[in-house]
């Protein structure tokens, strides 16, 4: 039985830290155990412009904690006024790594999207061209499509499409919760990678709505019925290099969370790691852990693994702080209702 694990430090392909007193707050639990994320530009303005994505690097880097080595990877939010030379000068001189595409209207933050894909298609060939990925929320939001088939039907939609009229753009779908985008990047070979969450590898949607009403399971894109948590879970812990790890940590303060119209997003920066241990050693795949949330990722962005290491060990069932509290209010931290005994050496 294996105790103890020491993997390459590992990056989070996709994190929401807001800002100001809520990323002071929410940084340090993922600076504990990343050495890189990419961020997400969600901001109220969103993050649209070279000088945005610098000015908001420059405010997380700010708060730092103490001694932590940490690279926010940062990302500009695609409007249909993107203006392509702006994203390719500071796409090359390493100050934006991805773009982040939100269909108008999908998730928290995202009325500036893109409504016509038409008005986008300079800034992707552009980005195909100098090799900037897309990172991709993949939900359609017509209001005759059922929330639970907004992926699949925006795989046939928009993704394909759009993939097909621009050859080499490299495109990452992100936080993916269907058998279908599994299936959708396994008959892909070249230019695509997914993202997977820690909390849709263990709730389906029967968590969100069996016994009452759990807020805090509550994120976009919805979980998905349990044959699909399943199919995400293979992937996850199958060795395929195109999956890799993005957390979507999104938090929101419990007054937002725990009420009659509450936001989506969990909050999972704090436990992540010991949660995937568990995850990983149930499917009998640990040996795969490191390859998921350390290899896979630096190899589809073409950045190198890190030198620093992580190391979990196996002890007692571990305690994890209910919330982090914050100026704003406190924020629940994912509870993933079973107990989980790896723990990470500080
Ligand atoms: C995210 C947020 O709160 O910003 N919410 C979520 O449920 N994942 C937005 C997003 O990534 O969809
Ligand atoms: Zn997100």
């Amino acid at each position: 039985m294996t105790e103890s694990l020491t993997l390459r430090r590992p990056d989070d392909w996709h994190l929401h830290l807001r800002d100001g007193a809520m990323l002071r707050a929410v940084l340090p639990e993922t600076t504990r155990h990343f050495a890189r994320a990419i961020i997400m530009p969600n901001l109220v303005p969103p993050v649209v412009t070279a000088a945005e994505a610098r000015a908001y690097r420059d405010r997380i880097l700010a708060v730092l904690p103490e001694g932590a080595e940490f690279t926010p990877l940062m990302t500009l939010y695609l409007t249909e006024a993107t203006d392509p030379e702006d994203l390719a000068e500071a796409h090359a001189a390493g100050l934006v790594t991805a773009v982040k595409l939100y269909p108008a209207g999908a998730t928290t933050n995202s009325a500036q999207g893109v409504r016509d894909f038409d008005k986008v298609r300079p800034v992707l060939e552009r980005m195909a061209e100098i090799g900037c990925p897309l990172c991709v929320h993949g939900e359609v939001v017509d209001s005759d499509i059922d929330i639970f088939d907004r992926e699949a039907v925006f795989i046939d939609r928009v993704l394909d499409p759009i993939r097909r009229a621009t050859p080499g753009l490299r495109v990452v779908m992100e936080h993916i919760t269907t058998a279908e985008g599994v299936d959708y990047v396994r008959a892909n070979e070249t230019d695509l990678g997914a993202t997977i969450t820690t909390h849709h590898l263990i709730i389906n949607r029967n968590h969100i709505l069996v016994g009452g009403i759990k807020p805090h399971y509550y994120c976009l894109p919805v979980a998905k019925r349990e044959a699909h948590r399943l199919a995400l879970r293979a992937a996850a812990t199958s060795g395929d290099a195109r999956f890799f790890l993005g957390t979507d940590s999104a938090p929101h303060t419990d007054a937002m969370k725990e009420t009659a119209c509450g936001c989506a997003g969990c909050f999972t920066a704090t436990n992540t790691m010991a949660l995937l241990a568990h995850v990983f050693e149930e499917d009998g795949a640990l040996d795969r852990l490191e390859g998921f949330v350390s290899l896979n990722g630096p190899a589809f962005y073409g950045l190198p693994v890190n030198d620093a290491t992580l190391t979990l060990r196996k002890g007692e069932a571990a305690v994890f702080p209910g919330r982090i509290d914050t100026a704003d209010g406190p924020v629940t931290v994912f509870d993933p209702g079973f107990p989980v005994h790896w723990h990470v050496d500080p």
